[in-house]
């Protein structure tokens, strides 16, 4: 008899941090992974690990920053019946002010937070409202709700994703698709020795290990949260601040502008 066929997981950003967690985590729970990066020797390395363990996992090397890297990256989440998830996690920050911010690196990290996880994102939204089922994981981070406490830009990027993910959830979701926006804190990787910080000084209290920042995001995923901000002690304290938005609904767009602005 033959073996049923196992889903896949295709996660960007999969050669080391948050990605490369999700990767390991997901093969314990039985996923084939579909592993994107630049770094192919360290995909490499990751995807002998996985398959010791029992896991199928295929490489695909791409610089989502380039136009047509990220293009065979859509391609094959559309292309591949068996991805049932996509883990939209690849992603770079910077620091500073935006006017010391180089311009190009500007560019490029809006290239990659934005631009590469939208049109990922669709492809997986094309792929899956055919296929009527599927997840998608889309990485922001809590600055997306705090942008006076760090570079403007990178968490711009973050509020676009998170945006991006609540609609979506809306659209998609009666489509049989899950979507989870996951907002990190300070989450020990290299993103912060990449983008020239250093994480030893913010305080210990304030930066969580990649493991149980990406099992606690799980188990959101698990509780079908649409959106997880692993180290929120009160979830109460997330649903006020969506009731406070959803209550401005009725009144952001009105035929008058409000008496405050001079009308009588
Ligand atoms: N760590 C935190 O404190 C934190 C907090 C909130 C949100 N996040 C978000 O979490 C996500 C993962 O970050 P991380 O902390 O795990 O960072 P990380 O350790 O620096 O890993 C980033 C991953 O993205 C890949 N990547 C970078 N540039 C790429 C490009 N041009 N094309 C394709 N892949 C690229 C990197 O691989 P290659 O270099 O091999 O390409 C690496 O696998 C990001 O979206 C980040 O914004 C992180």
């Amino acid at each position: 008899m033959s073996q049923p066929t196992k889903n896949t997981a295709l996660i960007t950003g999969a050669s080391t941090g948050i990605g490369a967690v999700y990767a390991k985590r997901l093969a314990a729970r039985g996923y084939n992974l579909v592993l994107v990066a630049r770094d192919t020797a360290r995909l490499q390395a990751l995807a002998s690990t996985l398959e010791q363990a029992g896991a199928k996992a295929a490489i695909l090397p791409a610089d989502l920053t380039r136009r047509e890297d990220r293009a065979a990256v859509e391609r094959r989440l559309e292309a591949d019946a068996t991805i049932t998830m996509l883990v939209n996690n690849a992603g770079m920050a910077m620091n500073g002010p935006l006017a010391s911010n180089d311009p190009d690196v500007l560019e490029r990290m809006i290239e990659l937070n934005v631009t590469a996880a939208t049109r990922l994102a669709a492809a997986a939204a094309r792929a899956f409202s055919t296929r009527r089922s599927g997840t998608i994981i889309n990485i922001a981070s809590v600055l997306a709700l705090a942008p006076e406490q760090f570079n403007g830009p990178y968490s711009a990027t973050k509020a676009f994703v998170l945006a991006l993910t609540q609609s979506m959830r809306q659209e998609l979701g009666p489509l049989g698709i899950q979507v989870q926006a996951v907002l990190p804190g300070a989450t020990r990787t290299e993103i912060w020795e990449r983008a020239g910080m250093n994480i030893s000084n913010l305080p210990a209290e304030m930066v969580m290990d990649v493991e149980e920042m990406v099992d606690a995001a799980l188990s959101g995923l698990d509780q079908n949260e649409a959106v997880t901000i692993p180290s929120l002690p009160d979830i109460a304290d997330w649903q006020k601040l969506t009731e406070a938005r959803f209550a401005l609904g009725p009144n952001l767009s009105r035929q008058h502008a409000a008496a405050r602005y001079g009308r009588a």
